[in-house]
């Protein structure tokens, strides 16, 4: 048990012990921004605050945080209309597969756009720093022989 449990009184177990990345949590520091990733629900502190999941929302149902998904070579290409202001950004987007997690850190006066190698199908998302966590799947892969 953590020291952060024990002041709270909230015990985190994890009910992902099979470990399929596909059910990964992110939590994020609301004080300095930091990301962490976890194969499932656990208690994780940061800045002396005890951080909650990331919920995530379906990002085709946000029409501000729609993200755009193309196939470039053997990248996924994802766009988004979405200011990259320092007060409203895009801070990280990740592609989850089964077995792997990719992260990517984006910063403001950037473009928002980012190319993750492709590993199949899965989960990609996109953390804005005022909305929160968006998630759409990775769309089909069309086969080319
Ligand atoms: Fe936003």
């Amino acid at each position: 048990m953590s020291v952060a449990e024990l002041l709270t009184g909230d015990v985190r177990e994890n009910a992902n012990r099979a470990g399929n990345m596909m059910r990964s949590k992110f939590y994020v520091c609301p004080i300095c921004g930091n990301v962490v990733h976890a194969m499932g629900e656990g208690s994780f502190s940061c800045c002396g605050v005890q951080l909650m999941p990331q919920e995530a929302e379906d990002a085709d149902e946000d029409d501000a945080h729609r993200v755009r998904v193309e196939r470039i070579e053997n990248d996924w290409y994802l766009t988004l209309d979405h200011p990259m202001t320092k007060q409203h950004y895009l801070s990280f987007a990740a592609y989850v597969t089964s077995d792997t997690v990719s992260l990517k850190k984006l910063y403001p006066e950037q473009s928002p756009e980012v190319r993750f190698p492709m590993r199949g199908s899965g989960l990609l998302y996109v953390f804005c720093k005022q909305h929160g966590l968006f998630r759409l799947k990775t769309p089909r892969i069309q086969r080319t022989r």
